[in-house]
């Protein structure tokens, strides 16, 4: 029987992929064979992640994007075309967090968190969606979030809940769209996970980590690895009748 999960010669490019979950996903992807092209914002950890991905015996290649600007992600996309090829497998995965109060969010904030989160995915999935609806195949996974689905606490972060709202939506939409082009689109959206993104709010606010851990029937915070099994499974045949779907990694919390 051949290796549903084997991703031998794809090419991915992984946004945000130089540290946190996309860089787990991003070495996730390169074990099971795949050619990796890191678009992130740091230059530093995009090319230290593309020199370990060579490491593996892989082709890489580092891109600085900043995915909430539309000409950088076309350039990117572009670039990536011209180094290897084709592009495979998209996984939207750049993202910020944000935990202000709604009645004083500015303007900039709101037009930050939704042009990361949501606006990124928007144009990157447009740039890779027209080369891969050219070459007839192509797996797209967009990280969204429980918070695309229900609303979390204590912290107030409507502007991100919103953001990963969209991402699920438009990740539902385009499977719809393009599901007869050969083109799968799917999201994967985690809980809380061990990364910076997840730190840095708690170091700002302490209490809340035991709220979080209360509310999630596993007791603990996933980590990376959890969440890049479930984009390896969408990215690969072995999801090939899978689109549209939002796979959700939670511990459980969503069940309660
Ligand atoms: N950590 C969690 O608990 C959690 C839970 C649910 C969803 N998520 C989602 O998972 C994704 C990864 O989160 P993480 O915890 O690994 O975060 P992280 O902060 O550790 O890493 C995010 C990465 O994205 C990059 N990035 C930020 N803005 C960018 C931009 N404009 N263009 C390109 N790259 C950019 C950063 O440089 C960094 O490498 C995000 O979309 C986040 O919303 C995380």
């Amino acid at each position: 029987m051949s290796n549903l999960f084997d991703l031998t010669d794809r090419v991915a490019i992984v946004t945000g992929g130089g540290r946190g979950i996309g860089w787990e996903i991003a070495r996730t992807l390169a074990q099971a064979g795949a050619h990796i092209a890191i678009a992130e914002l740091d230059p530093m950890t995009a090319e230290k992640a593309a020199e370990e991905i060579r490491g593996m015996g892989r082709r890489s290649l580092a891109v600085q994007t900043d995915v909430s600007n539309h000409d950088s992600v076309e350039a990117m996309v572009q670039q990536v075309i011209e180094h290897f090829g084709q592009i495979d497998i998209l996984v939207n995965n750049a993202g910020i967090a944000l935990n202000v109060p709604s009645e004083t969010c500015t303007v900039e904030e709101w037009n930050r968190i939704l042009g990361v989160n949501l606006y990124g995915a928007i144009w990157c999935c447009a740039a890779v969606g027209r080369h891969m609806l050219e070459r007839g195949k192509g797996a797209i996974v967009n990280i969204g979030s429980m918070s695309g689905s229900i609303v979390n606490k204590p912290q107030p972060q409507a502007g991100y809940n919103v953001s990963k709202a969209g991402v699920i939506m438009l990740s539902k939409s385009l499977a719809a769209e393009w599901a007869k082009r050969g083109v799968r689109v799917n999201s994967v959206s985690p809980g809380y996970i061990g990364t910076d993104l997840l730190n840095k709010g708690l170091s700002e606010f302490p209490d809340w980590g035991k709220t979080w851990l209360e509310m999630t029937p596993m007791g603990r915070v996933g980590s990376p690895v959890d969440v890049a099994h479930a984009v390896w499974y969408l990215a690969s045949d072995a999801a090939a009748y899978a689109t549209g779907t939002d796979l959700i990694v939670d511990g459980g919390y969503t069940a309660w």
